[in-house]
């Protein structure tokens, strides 16, 4: 089917052979002799035991080459799986707060961008995401960075330690950044503390063009029903659901495509998640929460709809979508 993904973190995509060859490229020792070792230590029970290892990847991406690498092996993945779009976040101060220049960043993310674009036609956009356990001038700080390369982010979002960390706290970073024309978008992970504020926030206060997770909405039919109104479009990752909250199940996808919310499947962290790309995620969905291909197809065609892009490429999209439904009677 073809697809559109529209939440995977692209640190979240390196995998263990990649960090590896950057470990060795760059000179920097890894506590793991194997990646299948490394793979075993990826052990996790919530967000905040997730993200601890999730960041300690970060420190083999040092040079404009392994930004590069990183997303290019991405998209690369992403084309092989017929994702004819993806719009990517990626953390600036994971690397900022190093010493590595967003200019090094951003520089390698886009041009494996556009070398991807040209050598395997696939489509893709950046989404710049701040850390909410950061203070807020850091981030309003990243976004004047950003300023300069406003051509290759499409949209800001909100993601890591949501504990204590609400949307509210980046009001006037998210205000500024809707003045300079970016897109808006925000984390609110399965089960968080607060989790209906925080969503209720996002809708508000921040006033997001989507929700990445925010499963929680279910729970606060006042929630659903601004959700509703304002045209909200969730982007899930079942497999990510499992590693923050295990064994909760995958029943609020059902839910929420019953409830008429319109939802998209996705991959997050697929290289720190078993390596659930968007299409194990779409399997995985379909057998634990009974969807059906008539779900799947419609949740794709909530991606190509909820995507950042101009109206001509999203009519393109549609048209190879509507193709394959054809041929697949449905
Ligand atoms: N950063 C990477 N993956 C994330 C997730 N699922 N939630 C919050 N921050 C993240
Ligand atoms: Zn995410």
């Amino acid at each position: 089917m073809p697809k559109a993904e529209l939440h995977v973190h692209l640190e979240g995509t390196l995998e263990p052979e990649m960090k590896f060859v950057l470990a060795a490229r760059n000179g920097v020792a890894l506590p793991y002799k194997t990646a299948d070792e490394m793979r075993d230590g990826y052990v996790y029970h919530d967000l905040p035991s997730f993200l601890r290892v999730f960041y300690e990847g970060r420190k083999v991406l040092i040079e404009e080459i392994d930004f590069y690498d990183l997303c290019y092996a991405y998209l690369q993945k992403a084309a092989s799986q017929n994702v004819l779009y993806a719009e990517m976040f990626f953390d600036p101060q994971q690397h900022t707060e190093r010493g590595i220049a967003f200019d090094t960043v951003i520089r390698g993310l886009t041009r494996a961008r556009v070398d991807a674009e040209r050598n395997l036609g696939i489509r893709s956009q950046l989404i710049m995401c701040f850390l909410r356990e950061q203070s807020a001038q850091s981030a309003m700080d990243v976004l004047l960075s950003a300023l300069a390369y406003k051509a290759d982010i499409v949209g800001v979002g909100l993601d890591s330690d949501e504990k204590d960390n609400p949307p509210a706290k980046f009001a006037d970073v998210f205000r500024r950044a809707r003045q300079e024309g970016f897109r808006l978008t925000a984390h609110c992970d399965v089960d968080q503390e607060n989790t209906h504020a925080h969503i209720r926030q996002a809708l508000t206060d921040i006033g997001v063009d989507r929700i990445d997770h925010g499963v929680n909405v279910l729970e606060d039919p006042e929630l659903v029903a601004l959700a509703r109104t304002q045209g909200i479009t969730f982007t899930l990752c079942p497999f990510a659901n499992e590693v923050v909250r295990p064994g909760r199940g995958q029943e609020p996808i059902r839910q929420m495509l019953d409830m008429g919310l319109k939802v998209t499947l996705n991959s997050d962290d697929p290289a720190y998640m078993k390596g659930f790309y968007i299409s194990e995620n779409l399997q995985l969905a379909q057998s634990a929460a009974g969807l059906t291909p008539v779900d799947l197809l419609s949740m794709s065609l909530n991606a190509f709809e909820a995507a950042w892009i101009s109206p001509s490429e999203r009519e393109g999209y549609l048209i190879a979508l509507d193709r394959f439904a054809r041929a697949w009677g449905e």
